[in-house]
Parts: C-alpha cells; sequence; structure tokens
C-alpha cells in the first residue's frame, strides 16, 4: 500500500495502539538512537560539518563522481507471492554493528531472509558482514552515512549521505541498495526529491532502540505485525539480535512467511520519493 500521506507515516499504524513519541522531525521525541550519531562524531563527515554549513560552502570533490545514475535495476523476482502468502518483511537498521555477525547466524539456522539499513560510515569497517548479507539472500538498504536528521541539511547533503552510501555498498558487494529509509523516518518533500529513490517506513516500531529488553522485543515483534507488514528493529542492539529466533519461531507460528523488502512488494519497481510503509 502506497503511503505517500503524512510525514510520520512510518509509525501511523501502531502509533494508535502505543501512544509513541512524535517521529516528526524536530520534535523534542523523535526517535532513534545515540549509537549512529555517537559513531557519526567519532569520523566527522566533511560534507555536514557546522563550518560548512555556516559558510555555504560547496562542497569539494574530493572523492570521485559515481558513475553516472542509471535507472536503478529491477527487483529480483520475487521468491514468494505476498498477494498469496501472509507475509512480514523484517528490517534492521544503522549496523553493521558488533551484534549483526550473531544476527546473521540466526537468520540462516532459520532460513529467512531480512532487510538491513546500513548506515554507510559501517560498511567499511564491517565489509565481511555486508557481503554476506548479499550472499546469503538478504536485502540491503541504504539508510543515510551517518544517521543525521535529513530535513535539516540542504539538499546537497542530503544527496552526498545518499552518493557515499551507495558507493560504499557497491564497492563492497558489487550491487548498489535500491532501497532508502530516511533516518527517524524524517522526511518532506524536499528530502524526498532528493533521495530519489522509494522510502521505506515501517508499519510495526518494536521500539527496540528505546527499551533494550529482550522480552518486550519478542512480545511486540511477534503479536504486533500484520499480513504485509515492515517490522523495524535495530540489530546494533545486543536485546534485540537476543530476541530474533524467539520472534521468528513465534510469527511462523502466526502463520507468517518472512521476506525482504522488496519480495513484499512482489517485483514491483517502487517509485522514488514515494514512501512506503506496508505492502
Ligand atoms: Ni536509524
Amino acid at each position: 500500500m502506497l503511503l505517500g500521506l503524512v510525514l510520520a507515516a512510518g509509525c501511523a499504524q501502531s502509533a494508535a495502539k502505543r501512544a509513541e513519541p512524535s517521529r516528526a522531525r524536530g520534535a523534542g521525541g523523535r526517535t532513534g538512537d545515540p549509537t549512529p550519531s555517537a559513531s557519526a562524531s567519532a569520523e566527522p563527515d566533511p560534507a555536514t560539518t557546522p563550518a560548512a554549513h555556516e559558510n555555504h560552502i560547496v562542497p569539494q570533490p574530493d572523492e570521485p563522481e559515481p558513475p553516472p545514475e542509471e535507472e536503478p535495476p529491477a527487483p529480483p523476482p520475487a521468491r514468494v507471492d505476498c498477494s498469496v502468502r501472509k507475509c512480514v518483511a523484517l528490517t534492521f537498521d544503522d549496523g553493521p554493528g558488533a551484534y549483526t555477525g550473531r544476527l546473521l547466524d540466526q537468520l540462516r539456522a532459520a532460513r529467512v531472509h531480512a532487510t538491513f539499513f546500513l548506515l554507510g560510515q559501517n560498511v567499511a569497517g564491517h565489509r565481511d558482514l555486508v557481503r554476506r548479507m548479499v550472499q546469503e539472500g538478504h536485502e540491503v538498504g541504504n539508510h543515510s552515512w551517518s544517521h543525521p536528521d535529513l530535513t535539516t541539511l540542504p539538499s546537497w547533503e542530503v544527496r552526498a549521505q545518499v552518493r557515499r552510501t551507495q558507493q560504499a555498498v557497491h564497492d563492497v558487494t558489487g550491487v548498489a541498495p535500491v532501497l532508502f529509509r530516511p533516518p527517524y523516518g524524517a522526511v518532506d518533500e524536499r528530502v524526498a526529491d532528493a533521495v530519489d529513490m522509494p522510502l521505506i517506513l515501517w508499519s510495526v516500531d518494536t521500539l527496540d532502540w528505546l527499551h533494550r529488553d529482550v522480552r518486550r522485543n519478542i512480545t511486540a515483534g511477534v503479536r504486533e505485525p500484520r499480513r504485509g507488514g515492515i517490522v523495524l528493529f535495530h540489530d546494533i542492539h545486543r536485546p534485540t539480535v537476543a530476541a530474533v529466533p524467539s520472534v521468528l519461531e513465534g510469527l511462523r507460528e502466526r502463520g507468517f512467511t518472512f521476506v525482504t523488502v522488496s519480495e513484499l512488494f512482489g517485483g514491483r519497481r517502487l517509485v522514488p520519493g514515494r514512501r512506503y510503509a506496508e505492502r
């Protein structure tokens, strides 16, 4: 189902149930976790320094121009027909990180494919994990370079956040992501335009980054998904990864088939700049 409606589209389904804090940009209670920004400061992005911003300095071409952007390749053919099966797409954001290897082991053992929305700045330190994701049938999506609220950045910085991550993933795997998840779910029309990729939000926010509690993760992860849903987790948190085997078991008992986000949409070509929170 298309969701081009509201800024906070990603939590539209779950918000009613759980009075989740605002996901709106600039709101004090915006979601997300501190880890991405912490690691962002460890590796400053020249394109996002305050100085560059204040002085309106044109970004220096200190990296080679990526090959011209062509129309993204069509998603791989769906192995599962989600118009027939009861599908759910599990997504893991902000990695790869310290627990991602264990998560990949768990997914492989359960023969489940998931979608990883990676931060570009984390790719170089985890090349093997990123390659493994692709080799083992998971989908790799772009979650920006350093997890800024894109609505606060000039458009050229938004484009740089997207492009650097596309390049980092392509350098390691040979394939570039076709899906983008905006940090904090924060998008407006200008950002949507600058990103120029389908914007994947979610229908279930497990709030794993907030509670960091295995039992809560299991409960939310098993009970809340509905047919065609997209579930938001973060593989940078140990309690999330610890919960995954039970979440998989519980969702299987509910009759779900696990698919990647592209599979969820059945090979249909998603529209750049449009928001999708569920099938
Ligand atoms: Ni994130």
